[in-house]
């Protein structure tokens, strides 16, 4: 073989590694299953589309319109709300299970869009934050009396209040047809709380994580927990399918 042939082979063969370097991830990647399976989304129709879903979502909450932080740009309020209120909407739930309360703002999102659902909602005792039982990344401690307002306000019914710590509480509500993971956002946590709630779940039920961004991980370090914990999911086997995520959104969408 000439000088010139061997040349342009490695040349080929070079280009070749790029392209596999480039195009293909690597199981010791750190998010190697989030590269392989989470889909972006334009917007709510096109997963609409996905699950073949024609009811729009309810989107009675005035805060959405809001922007109060860096982390509320590009509307991702009014995504989140979309994604949560969609999936509520159409799924049709009678059991649903949110983990987080805080304010009740989500919590009424969900109990509107469907009405025939009970959402039971867990937030942890706020001393329990104070003491560190609750985990390292959990938003807000409101005192006892101020968690759940704004629904309480509203006068919506289908709610159950819980107060406790994931960290030791198991779901005991029954067969959970969605639930929404948006308590503490360790890693750990994330991975705990899931573990529980697939529990109770079947095929068809649908799971959402809050602050669950992947293009975001290496700006808010939460996010990036949160991601970890889904990933370490897939790791274990506990995930096995896709996960939508609606552009600009801070949501997971699993179906079970
Ligand atoms: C981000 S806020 C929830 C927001 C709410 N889901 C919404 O959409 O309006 C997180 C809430 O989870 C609660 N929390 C944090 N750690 C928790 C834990 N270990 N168990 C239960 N709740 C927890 C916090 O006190 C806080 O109220």
């Amino acid at each position: 073989m000439t000088y010139k042939k061997i040349f342009q082979r490695s040349v080929t063969v070079s280009k070749k590694i790029n392209n596999l370097k480039n195009n293909s991830y690597s199981i010791f990647d750190k998010y190697y299953f989030l590269h392989k399976n989470v889909i972006e989304l334009n917007n709510y129709k096109e997963l609409q589309k996905v699950f073949g879903w024609e009811d729009d979502p309810v989107l009675d909450r005035p805060d959405i319109y809001d922007f109060d932080y860096i982390e509320d740009v590009n509307e991702r309020r009014i995504r989140d709300a979309e994604s949560l209120a969609v999936v509520m909407r159409n799924v049709k739930p009678k059991i649903a299970l949110e983990i987080g309360t805080a304010g009740g703002q989500g919590t009424a999102l969900m109990a509107i869009n469907a009405p025939e659902c009970i959402v039971h909602t867990v937030n942890i005792p706020p001393e329990e934050i104070v003491s560190g039982k609750g985990g390292k990344h959990t938003t807000i401690a409101l005192e006892i009396d101020k968690i759940g307002n704004y629904y309480k306000e509203k006068g919506i019914k289908n709610i159950n209040q819980i107060f406790a710590n994931t960290a030791t509480w198991t779901p005991d509500i029954g067969r959970i047809d969605v639930a929404f993971v948006d308590g503490c956002h360790d890693k750990q946590f994330v991975v705990n709380d899931t573990k529980k709630i697939l529990r109770s779940m079947f095929q068809g039920s649908f799971i959402l994580w809050h602050d669950f961004n992947p293009s975001l991980v290496d700006k808010f370090n939460w996010i990036e927990d949160v991601c970890l914990g889904v990933e370490s999911l897939y790791r274990r086997n506990l995930l096995t399918g896709k996960i939508f995520h609606i552009k600009d959104s801070w949501i997971g969408i699993y179906k079970v």
